[in-house]
């Protein structure tokens, strides 16, 4: 099965999941960039990624070059943001609907705290499915390396083959 893993990462926690999961199944990698960037320090950080996450802010993205037809599944990877996905996947969603709906849906999220939960059932509905293939939780797996999260991401890689 082919997979396209797309995912955005603030800070290089959800980036080293994607690798990981990448290397583990043999996915390519679409890392989203938006085109103004969040502020990635202090309470700016928290503050103006948190408002736009609860807006439910669509923004631009950089140009990006994804052929969709060429894959199976789509895994969908992002930092939960005040208990919802990063704004940078909802644009993702917006544009492709029609294309990734009738493929295999999966999702990781990255947390320091609680919330993913949440935010998964929210990128469940953005998407209009009832249920994920699969999904996972890790805890900032690149701030707090530990090899309980590698053995999770692992545990991943083998629900996805
Ligand atoms: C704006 C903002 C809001 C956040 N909200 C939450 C949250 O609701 N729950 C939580 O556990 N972590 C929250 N975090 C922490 C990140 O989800 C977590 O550190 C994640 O691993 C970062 O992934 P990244 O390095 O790929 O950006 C938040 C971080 C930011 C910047």
């Amino acid at each position: 099965m082919k997979t396209l893993i797309v995912y955005y990462s603030l800070e290089g926690n959800t980036e080293y999941a994607a690798r990981k999961i990448a290397d583990g199944i043999g996915a390519d990698l679409l890392r989203l960039v938006p085109k103004k960037a969040y502020a990635d320090k202090g309470l700016a950080k928290f503050f103006w990624g948190g408002k736009s996450a609860v807006m439910g802010e669509k923004p631009a993205l950089e140009p990006y070059s994804a052929d969709l037809s060429a894959y199976d599944r789509i895994l969908f990877g992002f930092p939960v943001w005040a208990s919802n996905f990063t704004p940078p996947i909802r644009t993702f969603v917006a544009d492709h609907l029609p294309e990734i709906r009738d493929k295999q849906i999966a999702a990781f999220a990255c947390q320091s705290g609680g919330g993913a939960e949440k935010a998964l059932a929210k990128l469940r509905r953005a998407v209009g499915i009832d249920t994920f293939e699969a999904e996972a939780v890790f805890i900032d797996p690149k701030q707090k390396q530990s090899r309980k999260t590698d053995d999770d991401i692992d545990a991943f890689c083998r629900k996805l083959k």
